[in-house]
């Protein structure tokens, strides 16, 4: 046994050798020998969305190309990670197969519940790439079940509710609905918490039909239920009873699986970043925006400065002249109380009131001599000026003057 090995290990290494990679020879027993790991699992996904399911998609599309199913149904889409990647192989291949996506489109207590938004986007993806052959019915899976004839069913996808009496009730409803080739895959058989209980029910079912499980993604497990099974999937549940051949073929399609959620991941960050691009502009616009009211705001501040510095002076320049006024006026009241004192001294000397009659003559000659001339310019009669003097005489006479 160990000698044929070695022989093995050396015929290897010769080759290598000899030839470099291109004449590289797989000198032990491939764990892959019945199982074409071909093109198609390499297909890029079309649509990355939020899913437990991403690990899965190579898988998906190695199982429509292994088991070419006429009838696809999958009891649980959400966002359609895993019923598109089945579409898009099926259109890759262009075969005949009729898909049929069931689900409320509201969510569950373990997927969590979601908007119309969901369904909406799920729709536009299937009315953009595929509604030639794929059909969305929203409603219950129980529901659903009655528009299938017995026996029609080639692929049965369970990704539903997932405690133990939900997924046991989802595979019994649908057992007389798959056909004599049928396979089942079943999601989440790996999760052991809460109250999940697929593991418990697939273990249940590897009593009856042959298996093959994948313990990456959560977990997805593949049921051999109809009799007939394509050469392919034959394969593939005979892998199940080599340790050695189960963890290629799960480490195959782990890796090319990881490939997915990466890419996913990647694409989620970028849009991550490019959301914060978008804010970081927002804010750079609104603070370019601040600083130019700022700048706005400090020069019209400069203005009122230099305003409230001239005011400041008028306002020193009012008060010194105010002042001034007070002093001139002081000394103008002074003046005024002086002479006011002087001219009451006046009026009260005895000299003033005896001169009183000659200043009442002065006036009243003076004012005569007005009179009298004003009416000797115009002309006028004589006879009047004549009776006008004598009235004024007689006036003088009057008062003794
Ligand atoms: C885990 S998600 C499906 C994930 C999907 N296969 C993927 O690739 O991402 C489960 C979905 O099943 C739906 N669902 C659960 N129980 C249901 C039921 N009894 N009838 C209809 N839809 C149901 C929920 O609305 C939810 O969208």
């Amino acid at each position: 046994m160990s000698s044929s090995k070695e022989t093995s290990n050396l015929k290897n290494e010769n080759a290598y050798n000899s030839s470099g990679n291109q004449d590289l020879e797989i000198v032990e027993p491939s764990p892959f020998q019945n199982i074409s790991i071909n093109s198609i699992s390499f297909l890029k996904p079309v649509k990355l969305t939020q899913s437990a399911w991403l690990e899965h998609i190579p898988f998906a599309f190695w199982l429509i190309n292994a088991h070419r199913p006429q009838v696809l149904v999958e009891l649980g889409t959400h966002y359609g990670s895993s019923y598109f990647s089945f579409c898009q192989a099926i259109d890759h291949l262009h075969l005949s197969t009729r898909c049929y996506a069931i689900d409320m489109w509201k969510g569950d207590d373990h997927a969590g519940f979601y908007g119309e938004n969901v369904y909406s986007s799920v729709q536009d993806h299937n009315n953009h790439l595929y509604s030639q052959f794929s059909t969305l019915m929203r409603m219950p899976f129980d529901e659903g079940v009655k528009y299938f004839k017995d026996g029609e069913v080639d692929l049965l996808h369970i990704d539903g509710f997932h405690t133990y009496d939900a997924v046991k009730n989802d595979f019994d409803s649908w057992l007389p609905k798959l056909s004599s080739r049928a396979v089942v895959i079943i999601h989440d058989s790996n999760v052991r918490k809460a109250d999940f209980g697929v593991y418990r029910f697939v273990a249940e079912l590897r009593q009856t039909y042959p298996c093959f499980e994948f313990s990456h993604g959560h977990g997805l497990t593949i049921v051999g239920v109809g009799a007939e099974q394509s050469k392919e999937m034959l394969n593939l549940f005979e892998a199940d009873n080599d340790e050695r051949r189960i963890r290629h073929i799960q480490e195959v399609f782990s890796r090319l699986g990881k490939s997915c959620s990466n890419e996913y991941a990647v694409e989620a960050f970028k849009k991550i970043v490019a959301d914060n691009k978008n804010e970081l502009k927002v804010s750079v616009n609104e603070l370019t925006e601040l600083k130019k009211t700022d700048i706005e705001h400090l020069s019209e501040s400069s203005v009122l400065k230099s305003d409230l510095k001239k005011y400041q002076i008028e306002n020193e320049r009012l008060r010194f002249e105010n002042s001034q006024m007070i002093s001139d006026m002081t000394s103008v009241n002074e003046l005024i109380s002086q002479r006011q004192h002087e001219i009451n001294q006046i009026l009260n000397s005895t000299s003033w009131r005896l001169t009183l009659p000659l200043r009442f003559a002065k006036r009243v000659i003076r004012y005569v001599i007005r009179r009298w001339k004003r009416l000797f310019l115009k002309d006028v009669n004589k006879k009047i000026v004549t009776q006008y003097l004598l009235f004024h005489l007689l006036i003088l006479t009057e008062y003794g003057i």
